[in-house]
């Protein structure tokens, strides 16, 4: 265990970061200390990637199996030098993807500079990097002077933080410092886009689309996680994962969740069916519903006893900004089981679709 420290929280203007508290985190990282800041995406927990021990801590501090790997966080075209070792093909790639992406959430799987430390990689020779399109990110990134890996600021397996209330739940009395900059952006992780196979692979949908990506990159394969995924956050087996992070339960609230997926209408119709079998069984029952449902379920002849709006299915970007933050307060609810309304996978739903089918831990239904 590391030792427990004292965390300082700082409020920090989201566009116009203050110069001294930019300073002072950058002296943290600088330090070998961690620093919780915020992303467009969800809240980081950085360290300076080229400290060794620095990163040790961040797998402490989060309870992080050790095999998987961080992404570095960038601000600049000219530190993917001396992190990347690039062919000139590999380099138009990320030339063209960067130019359209970054700043941004897109992360890029590449090989490894031998001056990044295997700690980072997770023993593995590709390293990811991501340029982070956040004021407060960008301006500790320059102040700090080095590049900074951050997974997610939440505990390991837990949603990750979209504000930073998210990241003191978590981490507080285990980092440093929390930099508040307010609610992020988007809501969910950068995509995660391996350009080191031979055809260019997403092992992780996120902020930046399938689609948008195929506008660039035509070939674009989305990886199969279909049977990686686990229920307890026990890694599924000892081979090399091409994307050691879906190996995992993540996302999970400690309630029970069940997922239901297919046609709007078909799903309400479920989901009422099993909420009259499950009270018939003494389960108390809670909806994460869509806006657009929710009469369907307050005026059926057995509501669910809690029920909880993600947002409009009509704007993924809002059920995007909502779902970590619905799936925390999720446990706060008076009920013995949630069950959730699945969504489409154009665009966002994609990636809504991957953190949800993993909250659920495989209680998914499909009507
Ligand atoms: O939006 C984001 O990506 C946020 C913000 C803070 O930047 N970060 C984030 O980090 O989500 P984390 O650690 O929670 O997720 C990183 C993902 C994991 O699934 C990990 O396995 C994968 O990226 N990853 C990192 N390095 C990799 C590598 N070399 N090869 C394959 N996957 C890698
Ligand atoms: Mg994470």
């Amino acid at each position: 265990m590391r030792r427990s420290v004292a965390t300082d929280y700082m409020i920090v203007d989201p566009q116009n970061p203050q110069p001294p508290l930019i300073n002072q985190a950058s002296r943290i990282i600088q330090a070998g200390g961690l620093v919780a800041f915020p992303t467009e995406t969800v809240y980081g927990l950085g360290a300076d990637a080229l400290n060794p021990q620095a990163i040790q801590a961040i797998f402490m501090a989060k309870g992080r199996p050790m095999d998987n790997p961080l992404i570095v966080h960038i601000a600049d075209w000219s530190s993917l030098e001396n992190l990347t070792n690039l062919n000139i093909e590999a380099e138009s790639k990320v030339r063209l993807l960067g130019e359209r992406f970054w700043p941004g959430p897109l992360t890029l799987v590449l090989p490894r500079h031998p001056q990044v430390p295997l700690e980072v990689t997770a023993g593995l020779e590709t390293v990811a990097v991501r340029w982070p399109n956040h004021p407060v990110a960008e301006a500790l990134i320059h102040a700090a002077g080095v590049p900074i890996a951050a997974p997610s600021a939440n505990c390991s397996g837990r949603p990750s933080p979209t504000d930073a209330g998210h990241v003191m739940e978590d981490l507080a009395g285990k980092i440093e410092l929390i930099l508040d900059g307010g609610m992020v952006g988007v809501g969910l992780e950068s995509t995660v886009l391996d350009l080191t196979q031979k055809i260019p692979t997403i092992l992780r949908p996120g902020g930046v689309t399938l689609e948008q990506l195929r506008e660039v990159l035509p070939e674009i394969r989305v990886l199969d996680v279909t049977g990686m995924a686990n229920n307890n956050s026990q890694a599924t087996s000892s081979l090399v994962h091409p994307s050691p992070g879906v190996k995992y339960t993540h996302y999970a609230p400690a309630m029970p969740l069940m997922l239901v997926e297919g046609e709007p209408q078909a799903i309400v119709s479920r989901i009422l069916k099993l909420t009259t079998e499950l009270q018939t069984q003494g389960t108390r029952v809670g909806v994460l519903t869509s806006l657009e449902n929710i009469n369907s379920y307050r005026d059926a002849a057995n509501p669910p006893q809690y029920l909880q709006v993600m947002g409009s299915r009509q704007d993924l970007d809002d059920i995007a900004l909502y779902l970590f933050k619905s799936l925390r307060e999720c446990d706060l609810a008076d009920v013995d089981v949630m069950l959730v309304e699945g969504f489409s996978e154009e665009g966002l739903g994609l990636a809504i679709m991957d953190r949800l089918r993993r909250a659920c831990g495989g209680q998914i239904i499909r009507v």
